[in-house]
């Protein structure tokens, strides 16, 4: 590996020193002033574990599956696009990262290398398909189409990405244009107009056109989570993609807990993510009721860092971490993760 690393902010300080500058910034920013970014930190700080002592527990079991395909962690890839300017063969390299970890990695429309090209070159790795609504109905049944036939496990919906916005840490450095690097074999989305154009009705036509798990990603309310599960989600991917959208305030945290009061129904799958960072970050979504916890900028910093080996590694020391924070936290399984086991006070008040 290029840059060896032990730790994941000592990958994203590597990361950062071996990067072009507007690449690395390109990658951190966030909307406007990324405050929406680091309140997912700070929500997840403001959190406490109470720990279980005496617990007799020597090897945590936290293997679990992703709609009846066996992964190894609740630990997930989510989608990141723009992949190749990390890497020259960008998501070609992660999802084998993300083969060897037994995980499963969500790519997309937004990324740089094409399905047909990440299939070819992974062909048992465990992937999903990320659209953005940016074409026309005939546009999404091809990407629904092509999904079914390069084996994905679900199809995703990101419906937080109207429209490009301003991010100051990007913006500032006036020219820096993440299109101009990297290569790319992925179609350019014929219409990012469309978005605006479309309502819930896009989800129950997804639904309706597929056999494959549906998953919509970014939602933040419970408003917007019935009208999800009403069109048919069979997941919920509860983010603020990593609060480079909007700079809404509401961090991934608060969206979760509120929903898990409002909603009590377990017949969907719950994804979230957001400053994942460290194997106690993943209790505290488990124990608020996520079924799988995805990670964004950190398999970026190990693709930048080592390439698929780097990306393994990262999901190497989060599972390290997870399974110490388990025994010493008295955590035995993924059902011994509660609300009660966390103390909420000051992330609720
Ligand atoms: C560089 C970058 C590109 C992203 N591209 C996409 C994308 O194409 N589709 C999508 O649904 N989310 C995208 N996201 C959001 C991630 O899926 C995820 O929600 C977010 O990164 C999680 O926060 P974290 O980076 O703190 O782990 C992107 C995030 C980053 C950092």
């Amino acid at each position: 590996m290029k840059n060896k690393f032990a730790t994941l902010r000592q990958a994203e300080n590597l990361a950062e020193k071996s990067s072009r500058k507007g690449t690395f910034k390109w990658l951190q920013a966030a909307a406007e002033d990324g405050y929406t970014h680091k309140k997912n930190f700070d929500d997840l700080n403001k959190i406490k574990i109470l720990p279980k002592q005496l617990a007799k527990i020597i090897r945590p079991n936290y293997s679990t599956n992703f709609f009846g395909s066996a992964i190894s962690s609740p630990i997930i890839l989510s989608p990141m696009g723009h992949q190749t300017q990390f890497h020259s063969l960008g998501e070609v390299e992660v999802a084998k990262g993300v083969e060897k970890s037994n995980t499963i990695g969500f790519f997309g429309t937004q990324g740089r290398m094409s399905l047909d090209d990440i299939r070819k070159k992974n062909k048992k790795t465990k992937i999903a398909w990320t659209i953005f609504p940016f074409g026309d109905k005939n546009w999404i049944l091809k990407q629904i189409r092509s999904s079914e036939k390069n084996k994905c496990l679900a199809i995703t919906i990101c419906i937080d990405a109207n429209i490009r916005s301003h991010r100051y840490l990007d913006r500032e450095l006036l020219s820096y244009d993440a299109r101009k690097y990297g290569k790319r074999t992925n179609e350019i989305s014929p219409n990012p107009q469309l978005a605006l154009k479309y309502d819930w009705e896009l989800i129950r036509f997804i639904k309706k056109n597929t056999t494959l798990p549906v998953i919509v990603k970014g939602i933040l309310t419970v408003e917007d989570a019935k009208s999800a599960i009403k069109s048919g989600a069979d997941a919920i991917w509860i983010s603020n993609h990593g609060g480079r959208m909007f700079n809404s305030g509401i961090s991934s945290i608060e969206a979760l807990i509120e929903l898990k009061k409002k909603i009590k129904s377990t017949k969907f799958k719950i994804i979230v993510d957001g400053g994942v960072r460290r194997g106690s970050d993943i209790i505290k979504y488990l124990s608020l009721g996520a079924d799988f916890v995805g990670i964004g900028r950190p398999a970026m910093y190990g693709l930048i860092c080592g390439g698929h080996k780097g990306v393994e590694k990262i999901f190497e020391i989060l599972k390290g971490e997870l399974k110490t924070a388990m025994i010493n936290g008295g955590f035995k399984n993924l059902t011994s993760f509660k609300k009660n086991r966390l103390k909420l006070d000051e992330v609720q008040k």
